[in-house]
C-alpha cells in the first residue's frame, strides 16, 4: 500500500507542470509517509497531539536532534525523556529510503515554519 502510495505521489507531483520545484517529488512522498507513520501521534501539521510532541519545536533542531536520532527513533522506538506523552514505539514498515524521505520533508517544514521554543511557553 505505501509504495503504490508513493508511486502515485511521484506521479502527480511529476505532472503538475513547469512551476513544480526541485525536489518536490521527494517532499509529496515524505509528506504522505508521514501522514500514515508519524502524524497519528505527531500531528499532520508536525505541530504535535494529545500523543506526541511537535516535530516544529526547538527541541528538534538539526543540533539538538540530527538526523541519526530521527532514524534511531524510528527504527527503536525512544523512551520519554523530554515530554510526557509516554514512549515512542519502533515504527514498523518503513525502509531505509522511505525514512530518509520522512526526514527530509520533516527538515523541510522546520525550514518553512520555523521552530517553537523549547520549553513550550
Ligand atoms: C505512537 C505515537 C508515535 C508515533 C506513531 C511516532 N512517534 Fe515519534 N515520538 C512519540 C513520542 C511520545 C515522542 C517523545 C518522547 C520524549 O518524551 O522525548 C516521540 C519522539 C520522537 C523523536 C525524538 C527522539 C529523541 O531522540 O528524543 C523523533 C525524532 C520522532 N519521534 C520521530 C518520529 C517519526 C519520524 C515518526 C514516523 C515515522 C514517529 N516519530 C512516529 C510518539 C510517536
Amino acid at each position: 500500500m505505501i509504495a503504490v502510495a508513493v508511486v502515485a505521489t511521484l506521479t502527480v507531483a511529476s505532472c503538475s507542470g513547469s512551476d513544480a520545484q526541485p525536489g518536490s517529488a521527494a517532499t509529496s512522498a515524505g509528506a504522505e509517509l508521514y501522514e500514515q507513520s508519524c502524524a497519528s501521534c505527531h500531528g499532520n501539521d508536525l505541530r504535535g497531539t494529545d500523543r506526541g510532541p511537535p516535530h516544529l519545536s526547538q527541541v528538534y533542531a538539526p543540533d539538538h536532534h540530527p538526523d541519526a536520532s530521527f532514524r534511531a527513533a524510528v527504527t527503536q522506538g525512544s523512551p520519554a525523556h523530554h515530554w510526557n506523552f509516554g514512549d515512542m514505539p519502533p515504527v514498523e514498515g518503513l525502509s531505509d529510503d522511505e525514512i530518509e524521505l520522512v526526514i527530509t520533508y520533516v527538515r523541510e517544514q522546520q525550514e518553512i515554519h520555523g521552530l517553537e521554543p523549547y520549553p513550550p511557553e
